[in-house]
């Protein structure tokens, strides 16, 4: 049996506890900026504008800023990612430009994996206020489509 004295520290270290460990136990705040990943050696910047760079796979969603999630007019998106063969081209390459709605919506070929990393698409999306962000996407080869938002935090 647990004394009455003991009870009120054991409350207070497991609620230091759970201060400590990040993102347990806790929600998400609203919006929280994206998790970025590694550029990698291959970005290359001012690909051409284009929503489209082969077909299989669809990446849509919106661009956000962090806390408020209002969209952002005018977040630039640059993609890349490798052809059927593994490779980096330039035809995987791409730009785009949200609208008012923050939305982006972006077909490209089912990437493979290559160098032991698992399949992925690069994006690196910049707007005027934030931070760039530098991300990648992991899908499954029977992902068709992954809808997200990309959140950014502001300057
Ligand atoms: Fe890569």
């Amino acid at each position: 049996m647990v004394s009455t004295p003991r009870l009120p520290a054991l409350v207070v270290v497991g609620f230091l506890g759970t201060l400590m460990l990040p993102g347990a136990a806790l929600a998400q705040p609203r919006c929280a900026p994206s998790r970025p990943d590694m550029l990698g050696p291959m970005y290359e910047p001012n690909a051409p504008e284009r929503a489209r760079t082969g077909e299989g796979f669809t990446v849509a969603g919106a661009v956000r800023s962090a806390g408020s999630c209002a969209p952002i007019a005018g977040a630039k998106l640059e993609w890349w990612s490798v052809n059927v063969r593994g490779e980096y081209d330039t035809a995987h390459r791409a730009t785009q430009t949200t609208g008012a709605d923050g939305a982006f919506r972006y077909e490209t070929d089912q990437p493979k994996p290559y160098f032991n990393r698992p399949a992925h698409v690069h994006v690196k999306i910049s707007a005027p206020g934030h931070k760039p962000l530098i991300t990648q996407i992991y899908p499954k080869p029977t992902d068709a489509q992954i809808t997200t938002d990309f959140v950014l935090a502001r300057d």
